[in-house]
């Protein structure tokens, strides 16, 4: 195991510990960690490292805002998986938080095993952080929102700096990293961005792993009749085949699934009109080959490729895909089966009476689109891969993912 982890003392709470498991003091088992993922409910509890307890204190303090109302917590809310804290698309900020968002802000737990993007040994892109992979690493990734003008909008590193140096918790800072780090603005912005990754990996609230499934895979619980079924249809690659891209399985090392393989893949979600950015009827949303580094900018065949989230607690979401275009589970996945059965469903007409496919993309890029795995591999004269009554199964099994199941 990669984190260090100490034995027993307690874990300092912030607001996570509304949760209902959090109610009772958190016990946590250390085999628990670092996507372990084979913990029991068997009482111990973590210690955070000081860096990560300041990265605690960081995420959510609104404070090293512009608009002093703001912090990662706002986007990525404890109570929600550590996804988005409402059903809008994207979401507002900058220094007036009214500037929208270009994608939906997704749960951010179960990254810890997550890499840096690579293309693997057959040529797939994997990995990476952000729906595009952009960031290499947690910390990578900690850094752009304070800078970003929609998001947490500051004009400079040293200007989040200036603010860290007012904040409550200022002299732990100076303790933990060095009594003049003030001073140096670039190293205290590059230390501020540790802690904030070090507290993704070491506090157990990311991955805590504790969902109805997961007591099901530790021989507790019992799955319904519905979420058996489920389980079965999102396995079965004839019909859901869902876990060919959001695995269910425990590894050969035991530890539970992360629903989600790190991989990108382009499935033609429709555009949302919603989005500020759609109203320019040129503008697309290209994915992995519109990254800012422009270093896939060549490779025209993952235009529309996203990166695959984590179905963990995907029921206590109210958005979902990268441009947040659908607004319920039930809607998401009647898409992903009748996608291609009943494209007239999601797709705008054209003037010919012809149906406007894949219309997220430029049409040169329509070809891009995944057309050849279930569950949409099919034409509108067959059956969709998933009856009605078979999505409602899928989602009773999708509702035993959330995390805080109580026996
Ligand atoms: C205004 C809302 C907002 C704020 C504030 C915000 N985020 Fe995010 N976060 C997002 C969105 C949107 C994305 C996806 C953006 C993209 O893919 O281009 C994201 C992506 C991420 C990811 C990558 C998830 C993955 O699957 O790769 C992590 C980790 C993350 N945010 C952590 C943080 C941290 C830490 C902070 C505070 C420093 C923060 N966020 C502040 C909206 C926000
Ligand atoms: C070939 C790979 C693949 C298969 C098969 C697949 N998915 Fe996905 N899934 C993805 C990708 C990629 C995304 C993100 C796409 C995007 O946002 O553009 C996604 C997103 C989702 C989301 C949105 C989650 C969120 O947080 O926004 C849900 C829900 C989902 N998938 C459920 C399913 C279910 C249920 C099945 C089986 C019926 C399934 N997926 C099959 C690759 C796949």
């Amino acid at each position: 195991m990669r984190l260090g982890y100490q034995t027993a003392t307690i874990v300092q709470m912030g607001d996570v510990s509304m949760r209902p498991w959090f109610r009772k003091i958190l016990l946590i088992n250390a085999m628990m960690m670092a996507g372990c993922g084979g913990g029991s409910d068997a009482p111990s509890v973590a210690v955070l490292s000081a860096k990560a307890e300041l990265g605690k204190k960081v995420f959510s303090d609104v404070t090293l805002s512009a608009s002093g109302r703001m912090s990662c917590a706002s986007c990525h809310d404890p109570l929600r998986g550590h996804a988005a804290p409402n059903g809008s698309a994207v979401q507002l900020g900058g220094s007036s938080l009214d500037q929208p968002g270009h994608r939906a802000s997704p749960s951010i737990r179960y990254l810890s095993t997550n890499t840096e993007f690579s293309f693997n040994d057959e040529g797939k892109p994997t990995g990476g952080f952000f729906w595009d992979g952009r960031a290499d690493s947690l910390q990578d990734q900690a850094g752009r929102p304070f800078l970003s003008d929609r998001e947490m909008a500051n004009l400079s590193k040293a200007d989040v700096i200036a603010k860290l140096a007012r904040a409550a918790y200022a002299a732990e800072f100076r303790a933990v990293f060095g009594d003049d780090i003030f001073s140096r603005p670039d190293d205290a912005f590059e230390r501020m961005t540790l802690a904030l990754q070090q507290f993704q990996l070491e506090d157990p609230a990311f991955r805590p792993f504790s969902s109805k499934y997961d007591d099901f895979l530790r021989g507790g619980a019992s799955l319904t009749a519905q979420e058996q079924r489920g389980l079965s249809l999102f396995n079965d690659p004839a019909k859901g085949n869902c876990a060919a891209c959001h695995p269910s399985a425990k590894k050969a090392d035991g530890s539970h699934p992360l629903f989600t393989d790190f991989s990108y893949d382009n499935l033609g979600v429709p555009r949302n009109a919603e989005l500020p950015s759609n109203a320019d009827p040129a503008h697309f949303d290209l994915g992995l080959c519109s990254r800012q580094s422009g270093d896939l900018a060549t490779r025209t065949d993952l235009c529309g490729a996203f990166k695959v989230p984590t179905l963990r607690n995907v029921a206590t979401r109210q958005v979902f895909f990268h441009n947040g275009r659908f607004k319920s589970l039930k809607e998401a996945l009647t898409f992903y089966v009748q996608r291609d059965t009943n494209p007239e469903k999601w797709y705008p007409i054209n003037a010919d009476g012809s149906i406007r496919k894949f219309d997220d993309l430029p049409e040169r890029y329509v070809a891009n689109v995944n057309t050849s795995e279930a569950p949409y591999d099919r034409g509108p004269d067959q059956q969709p891969a998933l009856s009605d009554s078979e999505i409602d199964d899928v989602i009773e099994f999708l509702k035993t993912l959330t995390d805080g199941f109580r026996r």
